[in-house]
């Protein structure tokens, strides 16, 4: 992306932002065809003349004709980018060729039709079936023109129409996928706003007296999409609700006192997310304000850290080795900070990792892989839960998200270990739950671009 456009998305008012919804619409053709190059080289890598990437099917719970929402198979997100949910869709790419896009629009009158595509149009042949059974004789017609071809998506047993989901072409696929085109990039600045909005209106629900169940409508509303739009189910964690890391309840009753709330929401757009935390304190003042304020200046210190050329698995320990410093000042230990970190105590303290890829998944695929032939860089054995491992690189988006839980069997475990603790912070800061601040990141030339704060800039100053 040229500095001017990076430039104007980064302090765009409001009015702006069609403009750069325009810049958007243009960076689609390059991304189609960055992501074709890709399919391309790896197919030829693997041999293959052609690949099909199916969106998948609707899947319906045990014994019922409902289910869950359907989400496309992400391989097909990536080329096509969808607005629109076409269950049964696929997509033909061969190398030197436009993509085709087979999509089926049935006589139904029991639900509205999904839209057609039209901003992809110029980019890809669309074929448009009445349906599944006419797209798949047109689609078994095309395939006789191959010698081999590779199939993504879930397995459909016999009608698989090429290998299944093969482990290089996936790989290969799957680590070039955590650097982001402009387009991409695009998407994520806009699903960033659209988490932001919800945060924003979130913790002035939570400053008047909302429940959790409140807090989240209030998300959904301000951030204009519905539960199933989501990128992932919100965490809205009041009081010591905030100490269960993926918190999943909604408690429709307000504890008393409502003393704190981390709320981990994301925005979606156009199969892109954002994946935010904050924490807030109901007072202003006091332990539990105090440690907010230290864990943010543990974030920002952070944040500044990151660069292309140094390793995710490097930074994750520097997490813990300055969350030692922070238990320190915090006064919740009474040891010295080498020996909170060198004890492992930080890891009771924050047991998941710094943060993950980000992109059509929350958790987005390749962070422990090595290379783009599949070989793997798992983390440390006390830090499994690490799940980006990668040296960075420019356009890399991941999250740093840092957090400081009390979690009642973690720290069962400290006592057993008659670790070095201060039992009367730990038991005066339990009732607050937890910390997590998380922000999205984009490795740029020199240093970040923060997608979530930037976002923040944009609405509060429109
Ligand atoms: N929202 C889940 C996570 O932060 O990884
Ligand atoms: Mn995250
Ligand atoms: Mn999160």
């Amino acid at each position: 992306m040229d500095a001017e456009l990076q430039k104007s998305l980064e302090y765009a008012e409001p009015n702006q932002m069609s403009d750069a919804m325009t810049t958007t619409e243009t960076h689609l053709q390059t991304h189609i065809q960055a992501v074709a190059d890709r399919w391309s080289e790896g197919l030829s890598r693997c041999a293959y003349d052609a690949v099909w990437i199916s969106a998948g099917t609707e899947r319906m719970y045990f014994q019922d004709d409902q289910g869950p929402a359907f989400k496309p198979n992400p391989y097909f997100t990536q080329l096509v980018s969808p607005d629109f949910a076409h269950a049964g869709a696929r997509c033909l790419l061969q190398p030197g060729r436009k993509p085709e896009l087979f999509l089926i629009q049935p006589a139904d009158y029991w639900h509205a039709p999904s839209p057609l595509p039209d901003y992809l149009n110029t980019q890809v042949e669309i074929n448009v079936f009445k349906s599944e059974a006419h797209l798949q004789t047109a689609c078994r017609a095309l395939q006789t023109q191959f010698n081999r071809t590779a199939y993504v998506g879930e397995d459909r047993g016999n009608e698989n129409p090429g290998e299944l989901n093969d482990p290089s072409l996936i790989s290969y696929m799957d680590f070039h996928r955590a650097v982001k085109t402009p387009y991409e990039l695009d998407l994520m600045r806009q699903a960033s706003e659209v988490g932001v909005r919800g945060h924003i209106a979130a913790e002035s629900a939570f400053r008047n007296g909302c429940s959790e169940f409140e807090i989240h409508m209030a998300y959904l509303q301000a951030s204009q999409q519905t539960d199933l739009e989501v990128p992932y189910a919100n965490i809205v964690a009041l009081n010591e609700h905030g100490a269960t890391l993926h918190y999943q309840l909604q408690d429709r009753t307000l504890p008393e006192p409502s003393l704190s709330l981390l709320i981990d929401a994301g925005g979606t757009f156009r199969g892109y997310a954002s994946d935010i935390t904050r924490t807030y304190a109901s007072v202003p003042e006091g332990p539990f304000a105090s440690l907010i304020d230290l864990m943010q200046a543990h974030q920002d210190h952070l944040l500044e850290q990151v660069q292309a050329g140094i390793s995710y698995a490097t930074l994750h320990e520097q997490m813990h080795r300055n969350l030692a410093d922070v238990l320190v000042a915090a006064e919740l230990v009474t040891c010295s900070s080498e020996a909170a970190f060198a004890e492992g105590v930080t890891e009771k303290f924050c047991p998941h990792g710094l943060g993950h890829l980000l992109g059509i998944q929350v958790h987005d695929v390749g962070g422990h892989l090595a290379d783009e032939s599949g070989n793997e860089a798992p983390p440390a054995p006390n830090y499994p839960a690490l799940r980006f491992t990668r040296t960075l690189e420019p356009d890399q988006v991941f999250t740093i998200e840092p957090g400081l839980y009390f979690i009642a069997p973690l720290l069962e475990q400290l006592r057993n270990e008659n670790a070095s603790v201060n039992w009367s912070k730990v038991d005066e800061l339990r009732p607050f739950g937890g910390i997590r601040i998380e922000d999205n990141v984009r490795v740029v030339s020199q240093g970040i671009e923060n997608l979530t704060r930037d976002a923040w800039d944009r609405v509060t100053l429109a």
